[in-house]
């Protein structure tokens, strides 16, 4: 299929295509059992994005089981700090944790210049999974992605996840020097990685700024828009027409100053946005993306189906990408995503 023709694609370029393409945030993972199965056999998660034929597998799985319009690339948002040289694990049960930089030497200590090559075995994914789509599923769009500055320094400092990431947003009111020299290494690595992404056949490219939500609005201006238009910027001054997709989670009405300023085509919403505000409030020339809640997948039956055609109804007729508010969670049933297909696809 000619790439201008792929559903996704066009959306994301700003057509009202209906029904809307779908996608969902970790729709490769634990809820699938073909996932298990290939991770378990890997012995973990960060062996799993590091190994190319396995990850390229795992980004197609979601796309073979529901034939998605997009295949977002298997891999995660922690493998920038990892490449920058910050020890990373993913304990069972537990989730990442990383070495917390919590001082200057610390920051310093980031080596920029290891990122191209511990990355590489992501770059070889991004080729395998647009060769593989190319085979078995021609109308589908590679997503690559990673994650804001904001987000990744807020794991970077504080080491793992948190419900209040005190110690990034202390030393962000109380040091803002160090923080931006911290955020600033971040923009640079971020870039040259999704530059690199792209160069390996990412067809879109997405920023998760799952952390987003908690800044007051000046901060957000400071630590979520303007490394994100960075981030934009240098990507563009690249790959000038490259499809961009934010989402700067739970960041309320700030969603409005986020997509006039941060440089994205593509805005996503968080679970808590209600669409019909957004729809009026983000200009038309803004696709939208979102924002079923992952609970009402997990749910299934009458309360999914009302919930989706909610959102359908607010939606049609604008630039719009359906997907979940937040990612896809691990005892979702697999029928109930293959019902969710159904619905969109009818709408
Ligand atoms: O299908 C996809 O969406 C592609 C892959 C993807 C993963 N993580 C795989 C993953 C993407 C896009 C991400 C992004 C990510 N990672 C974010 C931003 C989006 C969000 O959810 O807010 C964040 C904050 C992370 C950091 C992270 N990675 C956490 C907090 C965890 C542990 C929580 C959990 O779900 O276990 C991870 C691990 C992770 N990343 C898993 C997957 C499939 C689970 C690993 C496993 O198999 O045990």
């Amino acid at each position: 299929m000619h790439p201008a023709s792929k559903p996704l694609l066009r959306a994301l370029n700003g057509e009202a295509v209906w029904p809307p393409p779908i996608w969902l945030m970790r729709q490769a993972g634990r809820y699938l059992p073909e996932y298990r199965a290939l991770r378990e056999k890997l012995g973990g998660f960060l062996k799993l994005c590091t190994t190319p034929e396995a990850a390229a597998e795992v980004t197609i799985q979601p796309v073979r089981r529901f034939g998605m319009d997009g295949a977002i690339l298997f891999s995660d948002i922690l493998i920038v700090p990892w490449a920058l040289g910050q020890p990373l694990r993913f304990a069972e049960g537990e989730g990442p944790v990383l070495e917390p930089l919590r001082d200057a030497p610390a920051i310093a200590g980031l080596r920029p210049e290891l990122v191209a090559e511990r990355a590489a075995p992501i770059y070889e994914t991004v080729r395998r999974v647009r060769a593989g789509l190319a085979a078995e599923a021609p109308a589908t769009t590679l997503i690559g992605f990673a994650g804001g500055a904001f987000t990744v320094a807020c794991y970077m400092v504080e080491g793992h996840g948190s419900k209040e990431y005190a110690a990034p947003r202390m030393m962000a009111h109380g040091d803002p020097v160090l923080f931006a020299r911290l955020i600033d290494t971040v923009v640079d690595a971020t870039a040259e990685y999704l530059i690199a992404q792209a160069a390996a056949g990412a067809e879109a490219l997405m920023i998760f700024d799952s952390w987003a939500g908690m800044l007051p609005p000046n901060q957000f201006r400071r630590w979520v828009i303007e490394p994100t238009r960075a981030i934009v910027a240098k990507v563009r001054a690249r790959y000038p027409t490259i499809p961009l997709i934010g989402f700067p989670r739970l960041a309320g009405p700030m969603l409005v100053e986020y997509s006039e300023r941060a440089g994205v085509r593509t805005v996503a919403m968080d679970t808590a946005m209600d669409p019909s505000w957004a729809r009026n409030a983000v200009s038309p020339e803004i696709t939208l993306q979102g924002n079923l809640d992952p609970l009402a997948l997990l749910a299934g039956g009458p309360a999914l189906e009302s919930e989706a055609r909610a959102i359908l109804d607010a939606m049609r007729g604008r630039p719009f990408i359906f997907n979940l508010g937040h990612g896809i969670l691990p005892p979702t049933p697999v029928d109930h995503v293959a019902a969710l297909v159904r619905t969109v696809r009818e709408s």
